[in-house]
């Protein structure tokens, strides 16, 4: 018995911008970005919000729309609960999960978001999946517990909106769109076999990007962001206020992401390997029983990497990155959904999903389809 994964959809924005488009706003080319980073165009939401995105990924996972993966159609009352990996709410409150729970009618589900950045959607389906074991017929303690049988799992992003595009260092990495999944409790089926999820410190602030409300940017050395104590401060922070107004009614976040590439490089294809290696570890399954890994989208050298530190062959990953960029929490849910839409993974295949992210947090889930 175990959590099955069921369903998978994805959605992405209608404008595609190709490598040479951002020549028009920084110097960069297409067999640079290319090269580097496996990259040859991304998706760009100008007219949808994240909502617009996130719900067109779950109605394919739910078997509602055409395109996407879905065993059977799941009607709305069937679904429990639902989990949204997001860095890019469209609001804060009510939550990006609420919003869709609302849109979709799924009138018995809780709802709530998690930010884990790129690692959103494996931590996620950590969440989902413990609540539903929790939770299971015969399980200690589940009597106390919300009863949760079937969950919506969703990695959605609209990470344009916080790109610097006067930054050629990161402005060529990131792309919007939305994954999504469905997991149901199953008697017969083993379902997702281990997690490993875990965080560690980003002590040089590798990876950062502040909110919309306060840019105390960047953290001391302690993870302590700098308060606003002295009049001067509150003075320059009344002046930053105005800025942020001015660039609200421009229609522009004044937050952006800040990357150091090479430490977050260096980072994630350790960190890839070392989750790969560990939930493997815990779900007792070895490397050779592997149909498939589909990891995080942030640069196809870093799975490059991982791949050789493995030593598997670069087919046994799923590449989606090519079209896609890198869209953070939404990466993942997109790569498995194509993954499952070209008939590459099949009944009783075992499947890893592998992340790493901001934070820094990374983590791999293990499961027989
Ligand atoms: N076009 C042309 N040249 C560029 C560009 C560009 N878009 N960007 C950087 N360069 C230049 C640099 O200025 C540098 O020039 P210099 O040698 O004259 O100084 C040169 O290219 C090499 O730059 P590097 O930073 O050394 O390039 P690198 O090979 O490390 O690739 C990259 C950079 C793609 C960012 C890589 O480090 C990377 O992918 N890092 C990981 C990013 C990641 O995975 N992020 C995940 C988390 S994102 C999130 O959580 C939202």
């Amino acid at each position: 018995m175990g959590s099955a994964l069921v369903g998978f959809g994805k959605a992405v924005p209608a404008l595609e911008v190709q490598n040479d488009d951002l020549k028009a706003l920084v110097d960069t080319n297409d067999e640079w970005i290319r090269t580097r980073t496996g990259i040859e165009s991304r998706h760009v939401a100008v007219a949808e919000s994240n909502a617009d995105l996130a719900e067109a990924a779950a109605r394919e996972a739910l078997g509602w729309a055409d395109g996407g993966f879905a065993e059977r159609r799941f009607e709305a009352g069937e679904i429990d609960l639902v989990v949204f990996a997001t860095i890019t709410p469209d609001m804060v409150v009510p939550s990006m999960a609420g919003l869709l729970r609302r849109r979709l009618g799924l009138e018995n589900a809780i709802a709530f978001d998690l930010n884990a950045a790129c690692t959103g959607f494996v931590y996620s389906l950590t969440v989902a999946e413990t609540m539903m074991a929790a939770s299971a017929p015969g399980a200690p303690g589940a009597a106390g517990r919300n009863p949760v049988r079937r969950a919506l799992v969703v990695g959605s992003e609209r990470l344009t909106h916080l790109t610097n595009w006067a930054d050629r260092n990161t402005c060529v990495l990131f792309g919007d769109g939305a994954g999504a999944a469905v997991l149901e409790w199953s008697d017969e089926r083993p379902g997702i076999l281990s997690s490993f999820i875990v965080n560690e410190d980003d002590v040089t602030n590798a990876l950062s990007c502040p909110s919309a409300y306060d840019a105390p940017q960047p953290f001391d050395a302690n993870g302590v962001a700098p308060g606003v104590t002295t009049h001067d401060a509150a003075a320059s922070r009344i002046a930053e206020e105005l800025d942020v107004l001015e660039a609200v009614e421009a229609g522009r976040p004044r937050q952006t992401i800040y990357m150091n590439g090479q430490k977050v490089f260096k980072f994630a294809a350790e960190a890839m390997t070392e989750a790969v290696n560990r939930a493997l570890e815990r779900a007792d399954v070895s490397l050779d029983e592997v149909a498939c890994i589909v990891p995080h989208q942030a640069n196809e050298r870093i799975i490059k990497y991982a791949a050789k530190k493995l030593d598997r062959p670069m087919d046994l990953f799923q590449l989606s990155i090519a079209h896609a960029g890198n869209t953070s929490a939404a990466s993942l849910p997109m790569a498995l959904a194509e993954a499952y839409a070209a008939g590459r993974i099949k009944r009783g295949d075992k499947v890893v999903l592998v992340a790493f992210g901001g934070g820094f947090t990374s983590g791999a889930v293990v499961y027989e389809v």
